[in-house]
């Protein structure tokens, strides 16, 4: 739930160190600090607070030195403090290390440290790792790190110096992720490409349990045993303004209007008008696919959300049962899994703990997997049977947005290639599924251009307590992450309802002026919704509706209404999410809120 840089080279370590660790503020950001080797000897920074505190302070008392690592902080063990952040060192400070994960039986190994004479000063589960390399140190440092990990359960991906060789990193990962970059003459070790981008598009992709040594000349990677691994450089071929701001307010401002293109970029070569959909990376023959008795989809907050639509998708196109489940739910369920069983999960970051221990545990069941993310090299892309990228680029935001749009092409993508194979879906429908999919990057961008109305709204009810959204059908499931939007970006408290349960208790909650978002788009479904929305504004609700291009019925019932261009049915979640994360956005900014790191969150949760 952090973010690890390391620097080898000839430039001075400790702003390359800071610049990388402001593009990994994303996972998280309650403290910063560094450690650089210094005339020989280990110097750390470490505050409390957003990553500027400690670039203030390294520009008011500099370190200088040409070897570094540094780290931003989401704490889990140990409240956020200057103690508890990293890096961590040995007690006599020869040997520095950032971490990120979590060491499970750090209780048991601090308690047997303790009893060679080791100290400890925080709290956290971290701070064992030096203590431990130093109690394995007998001059070589890699050596003492292969052991001292050998002794570690749970997570992690560490960086680490000694001050007994000051010419090298030595770095290693296990279920966190860790790359590492490869520049002329430097080196650098980071949870996320961003970090190094600006210095070189040259990367390893690091798996579980290959160890780096980087120095000024080189990088080697070995395995626990010490034996050379040969590994294949990945070409970062995404622009570093990908991750920049490039002149929006916000990453996510940026990322909302980045959506035309990330739907685009998802369909390119796999939705093409008359042909059957194509997949690189999945091959499931029509046996397999009949085998499967049941599909699981599983994944957290957005991504789950994403999930909910899918089901409608595959069950109406594949014809195929399928559950929807939340992964911290699902993993402690006994869920009927076996090996005739399909498990989806879907997951932006790759590395969300819940969804990777479902993953883990299906497989031994058996069943399928396929996973839907949107990072190259992500764990779940290592370990699933087969990937369906989302091609997003780089979702820096806290609260998604293009990422959960492109989850949902994916799940269009994958219904439409499980009709075809199976032999459910006509040609005609697939046909006109494809054409609708192909025009939908331009009426995003239609909605995108309603941002005026929408900052109206946004601007008219912002200081409200509270917020409702209805929806029924899809729909519904929209409801749902236009509600999660707005309460994480604005702490506006809100709610999602299915309309029909509105009578089975929520409706007690609306009294004379709550504001209420209706979900109007799902055709068959709308005098239903219709009556629901009469029943709230009976009751004294203000109601803004969310409704198809040229619907009447909308005006006559709602306060306000704001139009969204005409699709297939199916397809109308994503448009209809799109008003609704702007005005989260705009309410968000009019409450002075920080919409890219949203209070108590992290962009990617790698622990339970
Ligand atoms: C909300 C949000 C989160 C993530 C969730 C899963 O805006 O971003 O709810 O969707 O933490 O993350 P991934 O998709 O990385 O598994």
């Amino acid at each position: 739930m952090c973010g690890i840089v390391g620097f080898v080279g000839r430039k001075e370590a400790s702003p390359i160190l800071v610049e990388g660790l402001s593009k990994l503020e994303y996972r998280g950001y309650d403290s910063a600090g560094v450690a650089i080797l210094e005339d020989g000897e280990i110097k750390v920074k470490k505050y409390k607070g957003r990553l500027k505190n400690l670039e203030e302070n390294l520009n008011e008392n500099p370190l200088k030195g040409h070897i570094g690592i540094g780290h931003t902080r989401w704490a889990t063990h140990g409240e956020p403090s200057d103690i508890n952040s990293h890096p961590h060192s040995n007690g006599d400070v020869t040997i520095s290390v950032v971490h990120n994960g979590i060491i499970e039986n750090y209780i048991k190994l601090k308690e047997w440290l303790k009893t060679k004479g080791y100290t400890f000063c925080s709290d956290t589960d971290t701070e064992v790792i030096p203590n431990l390399v130093d109690y394995y140190y007998k001059g070589d440092l890699f050596e003492a790190v292969t052991k001292a990990t050998s002794k570690m359960e749970g997570s992690y991906a560490i960086g680490v110096i000694s001050k007994e060789e000051p010419d090298k990193i030595v770095a290693v990962r296990k279920d966190s992720p860790l790359i590492v970059g490869v520049g002329e003459g430097e080196y650098f070790i980071a949870s996320d490409i961003p970090a190094v981008l600006n210095h070189t598009r040259e990367v390893y992709l690091l798996e579980d349990k290959e160890f780096v040594i980087l120095t000024k000349d080189g990088v080697e990677i070995k395995t626990e045993d010490g034996e050379k691994i040969d590994k294949e450089i990945y070409h970062v071929t995404w622009d570093v303004d990908a991750a920049e701001k490039g002149g929006y307010e916000d990453f996510m401002l940026k990322e909302i209007h980045e959506q035309p293109k990330a739907i685009k970029d998802t369909l390119t070569s796999r939705v093409l008008k008359d042909t059957k959909v194509q997949l690189d990376d999945i091959n499931l023959t029509k046996e397999e696919l009949e085998n499967f008795d049941r599909v699981f989809i599983v994944a957290c907050g957005t991504a789950y959300h994403a999930g909910l639509v899918g089901k409608t998708i595959i069950e109406k196109l594949a014809k195929i049962p399928v559950e929807v489940d939340i992964a911290s739910e699902f993993r402690y369920r006994d869920p009927l899994i076996t090996e005739k069983s399909l498990l989806i999960v879907v997951s932006q970051s790759g590395e969300t703990a819940d969804t990777l221990a479902v993953l883990r545990d299906a497989k031994k069941t058996g069943a399928k997997v396929i996973a839907i993310t949107n990072v190259v090299g992500s764990s779940v892309s290592r370990e699933a049977h087969h990937v369906l990228y989302t091609w997003a680029g780089p979702e820096i935001a806290v609260a998604s947005t293009k990422a959960y749009e492109t989850q949902l092409i994916a799940m269009y993508i994958l219904g439409i290639y499980f009709g075809e194979l199976k032999g459910t879906l006509n040609k005609e429908v697939s046909e006109e599924l494809k054409e609708e999919l192909l025009i939908l990057p331009d009426k995003v961008k239609e909605i995108l251009d309603k941002k005026d109305e929408l900052q109206k709204y946004a601007s008219k009810n912002y200081m409200d307590k509270d917020l409702f959204f209805l929806g029924r059908g899809l729909d519904y499931a929209v409801a749902l992450e236009g509600s999660l939007k707005l309460k994480e970006i604005s702490y506006i408290h809100s709610e999602a309802y299915a309309g029909g349960e509105l009578k089975h208790g929520p409706i007690a909650l609306i009294e004379k002026g709550t504001p209420v978002i209706a979900l109007l788009t799902e055709d068959k479904l709308k005098d239903k919704m219709i009556s629901n929305i009469r029943e709230v504004v009976t009751r004294g609700a203000r109601v803004l509706a969310i409704a198809n291009e040229g619907d009447k019925d909308a005006k006559e019932v709602c306060d306000d209404v704001i139009y969204i261009p005409r699709t297939n049915s199916l397809l109308t979640p994503v448009l209809s999410v799109v008003p609704l994360q702007l005005i989260s956005y705009y309410m968000a900014k009019q409450k002075g809120c920080d919409v890219d790191k949203p209070r108590n969150l992290a962009k990617s949760v790698t622990v339970e």
